[in-house]
């Protein structure tokens, strides 16, 4: 992982605030701008998917120090999405979604660095999720 964490984890609780609106902005933008991904949730009660991404994301930030923990944390998280029929092109999506989320939480602060940074750190999450993902599919082979 190529992310500078120092930098992530300041923006991070620079804006506090902000970042509690993150699960908020990104089902909206997932689900108005990619038709079909709101029926992945149809049986879903989203006060409580929202609460538990809102968890994840804060969790995997405060633990950008510790790769070898994040990396066990985000394959099981990859394992559990097979389970929820979540595919690889489903990543590509999301990886836009959050892209577009994260520049809206910071907005006031957004640059070519925060962009970069944060792009990197989304790469890295999805990427190591598809992992964790692609271990279980190829056992099932
Ligand atoms: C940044 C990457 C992601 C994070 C942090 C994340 C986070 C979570 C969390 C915390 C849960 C709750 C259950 C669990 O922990 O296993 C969950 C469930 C789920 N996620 Fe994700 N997810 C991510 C990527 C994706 C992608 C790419 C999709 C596809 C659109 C997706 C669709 C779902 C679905 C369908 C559920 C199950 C909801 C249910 O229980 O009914 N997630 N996700």
């Amino acid at each position: 992982m190529n992310f500078d964490k120092e930098y992530l984890q300041a923006t991070w609780n620079q804006n506090l605030e902000k970042t509690e609106l993150i699960s908020e902005y990104f089902y909206d933008i997932l689900f108005h701008e990619y038709e079909g991904t709101e029926d992945l949730f149809e049986k879903t009660e989203m006060h409580f998917q929202k609460m538990e991404f809102q968890k994840a994301i804060n969790h995997i930030i405060n633990n950008l120090g510790d790769t070898v923990k994040l990396e066990q944390y985000l394959k099981e998280s990859g394992i559990r999405h097979v389970c929820y029929g979540i595919t690889p092109i489903y990543y590509n999506v999301v990886e836009v979604s959050l892209q577009k989320t994260f520049e809206k939480v910071f907005q006031d602060i957004w640059t070519d660095d925060t962009k970069k940074q944060w792009k990197l750190l989304i790469t890295y999450i999805l990427d190591t999720m598809k992992k964790g993902a692609e271990e279980v599919r190829s056992d099932l082979e």
